[in-house]
Parts: C-alpha cells; sequence; structure tokens
C-alpha cells in the first residue's frame, strides 16, 4: 500500500511536521517525524487540516478522464445552464413550471408531461437555455464540494410580498462562492402586497445591486402565476448568457454531472446527467464515480428516446450496472475494461477510506475514555 513519511507529508503541504505529529497523537497515535502513515491516514490529516488532497495513484488510473483540453478549432456555443434558487415557497418550481409552457416545442409537443429535475427549453428566438432545478440548497452545495460545476447563472428568487430571507442570504453566498453570475427575479408581483422596491433594497444590504439602484445585477419582476416577465427575464438570461461567450467540443467523448439518480424497478439504474461537453450516444460506455454502464437509451426531458446528447443537454441515460450519486462526474470510455479498471480502484479506495475513518475513529473513542 501507498505510504509516506509524517516529515515529506508536512513538507508538501506546507505545514510543520509537529502539528501533524499533535493531530495524530489526538486521534490517539503516537508518531515521530520519521514514521511512514499510510496514504488514507495521511488524507484524513491533510483534509482535516484544510487542505485538498489529490492522490497520485487515482490520477495515474483516472488519466485522460476530464482533463484532455478541448480542441479550439471544435468549439462551438453551446446553451446556458441555469440553476433556480430562493428562500421557501418564494416560487421557484412555480416559475420552473411556468418558463416551461413558454417552451415552444414542448407547447407543441403537448406541455408539462412530469416533474423533472432538469429540462431545456427553446425561447421563442428559437435559443436554448437548461434549467435545474437542484432539490435545495444542500445538493448544489454537495456538488460543489464534489467538484462539479454545472451552473452558468444562478436566478435568485424573491417574493416581492416577502422580500429576502434566510435562504435568499445563503443562496447569494452560494452563488458568490461559486463565481457564478445572478440574476434576480422578484417573484409574486400579481400579489396586492408586493413591494418590489422593498426587495431591491434589502438585496442592497446583502451587497447586491440591482440595475435599477445603479448595479449591474439584472433583475426581473415577474410572477409565476400570471406569467408576467417571464419572456424579459428568458431574454435576460440570453443575454447574461452571451456575455459569459458558453462553448463546448461537441465532438469528443461525452462528458458531465449526474444531476440525480435512482433505481427503477423496471428499467434499472436511471440517471439523468447533465452532458456538459461532447455527444452522448447509445451504445456509449460510461463512467461516473464508482458505477459503470453501456448507454441502453437516452431519454429527452419530455420523455421521448433519442438518437444523442450534446453538450448542455439534460438526458435521463438507461445502462448503468449500479445506481450512481449524484454530483457524480461522468465520462464515455473506450472500452469496458477501462471502465471496469476506473470504477474498481475507485471501489477499492471508497472501502478502503471508509475502514480508515473507522480506525481513526476508534482512535479517538479510545482516547476520550482514557
Ligand atoms: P419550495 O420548493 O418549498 O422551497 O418552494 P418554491 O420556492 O418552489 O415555491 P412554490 O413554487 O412551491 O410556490 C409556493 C407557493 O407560492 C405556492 O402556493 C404557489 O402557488 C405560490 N406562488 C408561486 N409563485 C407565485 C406567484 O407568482 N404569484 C402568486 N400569487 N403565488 C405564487
Ligand atoms: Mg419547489
Amino acid at each position: 500500500p501507498e505510504t509516506i513519511t509524517i516529515q515529506d507529508l508536512a513538507n508538501r503541504m506546507a505545514e510543520r511536521a509537529v502539528d501533524v505529529i499533535k493531530l495524530l497523537m489526538k486521534q490517539g497515535q503516537i508518531h515521530k517525524i520519521t514514521d511512514t502513515i499510510d496514504a488514507d491516514t495521511a488524507q484524513l490529516v491533510a483534509e482535516e487540516l484544510g487542505h485538498t488532497v489529490r492522490r497520485v495513484a487515482e490520477a495515474d488510473v483516472l488519466e485522460g478522464l476530464f482533463d484532455e483540453p478541448d480542441l479550439e478549432e471544435h468549439l462551438e456555443p453551446r446553451p446556458p445552464v441555469v440553476t433556480i434558487m430562493g428562500h421557501v415557497d418564494h416560487g421557484k418550481t412555480s416559475l420552473l413550471d411556468a418558463i416551461r409552457k413558454t417552451d415552444v416545442v414542448a407547447g407543441e409537443a403537448g406541455g408539462i408531461t412530469q416533474h423533472i429535475g432538469a429540462y431545456q427549453i427553446t425561447t421563442p428566438s428559437g435559443a436554448k437555455i437548461t434549467f435545474i432545478d437542484t432539490p435545495g440548497h444542500a445538493a448544489f452545495t454537495a456538488m460543489r464540494a464534489r467538484g462539479a460545476k454545472i451552473t452558468d447563472i444562478v436566478v435568485l428568487v424573491v417574493a416581492a410580498d416577502d422580500g429576502v430571507m434566510p435562504q435568499t442570504v445563503e443562496a447569494i453566498s452560494h452563488a458568490k462562492a461559486a463565481g457564478v453570475p445572478m440574476v434576480v427575479a422578484i417573484n409574486k408581483m400579481d400579489k396586492p402586497d408586493a413591494n418590489p422596491q422593498r426587495v431591491r433594497t434589502e438585496l442592497l444590504q446583502h451587497n447586491i445591486q440591482v440595475e435599477s439602484m445603479g448595479g449591474d445585477t439584472l433583475e426581473f419582476e415577474v410572477s409565476a402565476l400570471t406569467g408576467q416577465g417571464l419572456d424579459t427575464l428568458l431574454e435576460g438570461l440570453l443575454l447574461q448568457a452571451e456575455v459569459l461567450d458558453l462553448k463546448a467540443d461537441p465532438l469528443r467523448n461525452a462528458e458531465g454531472t449526474v444531476i440525480e439518480a435512482k433505481l427503477d424497478r423496471g428499467r434499472g439504474p436511471v440517471a439523468t446527467v447533465l452532458v456538459q461537453r461532447g455527444l452522448l450516444e447509445p451504445g456509449d460506455i460510461i463512467v461516473a464515480g464508482a458505477e459503470w454502464g453501456r448507454v441502453r437509451a437516452l431519454i429527452s426531458d419530455t420523455g421521448e428516446m433519442i438518437e444523442e446528447a450534446g453538450p448542455s443537454y439534460p438526458a435521463q441515460v438507461l445502462g448503468f450496472n449500479g445506481t450512481p450519486d449524484a454530483g457524480d462526474r461522468f465520462a464515455v470510455v473506450e472500452s469496458e475494461a477501462r471502465a471496469r479498471e476506473i470504477t474498481e480502484y475507485r471501489a477499492r479506495v471508497k472501502r478502503e477510506r471508509a475502514a480508515a475513518r473507522a480506525s481513526v475513529n476508534r482512535g479517538s473513542l479510545a482516547d476520550m475514555m482514557r
């Protein structure tokens, strides 16, 4: 197994060896500076000290996954991926539903089919926008913590009759931490006690300066109930997207992120994925987290079988051998052997990490009982 000396570990983190020794001591392990510890313990120490760990062996096994740069000449514009956030009951889901009704394509096909975690609409001008309905901010944070950056723009929904509330503030700090541009939707404008000016002033207290107050955050007065302002909101999102100049290579092997996944009785594991680059097609061998499979079918957000899914497209994937986790990044690989190599390695790391954690916990427990 991989090991590292305490001195080495300290050097790599630019920490003092004595601090590493102290930390291990707290966990019931006595070491001197020249001792070696195993990789899992080293990782726990490093994480405890606030470092991000990248295991070299993992880099070897996963070489070529996710870090192959796109070819400049292959880059093509892609639709923006928009996440809606805001305080509970301020109308996030209602807004998403109302926006979906403006979809010229789905409208023709018979309107809303079911509630799903992600969908793409085509605006009257023919532009596409992908919307993601993350179930609460916790999911957003978890995805970010795992290195999955899926959102290009956050729409902050604030109810005009309620104003800035705790989860509004939370959403603001999430968007800021993720470095994602934000657009404000002041919702429920149809309500008699709607007070958008109050919302603007309260936002200012949280360092969000909207356009009408001289700032550069786009703001839109909307109503999910009446549909007021939705067209303008969509135009605003497209404008914001234009500034971001979003591009991806649609030709390479597909990569992206699992948005949600569940085990379906009849169909087996079903994963909703967001393709972020490349083209995903039936027959592809796909790896996500510690799971892999051969894509048996791709299903669109309206429930139809599709032959391909390109950048920014949210599709359901059938064919995984197990259920991946939300936030897992996925990639198409060249062979089943390669898929097995990667997933077996990841499964082993997962097991070993759990075991290391358990032994560290035993250490600190023994400590406490002393
Ligand atoms: P959570 O998912 O629970 O955080 O709530 P949400 O933000 O998704 O809010 P949701 O869309 O479920 O709406 C909450 C309530 O507000 C529902 O009763 C909606 O009918 C109502 N509502 C949402 N948008 C509007 C609006 O524009 N006008 C009015 N009058 N009511 C609205
Ligand atoms: Mg909701």
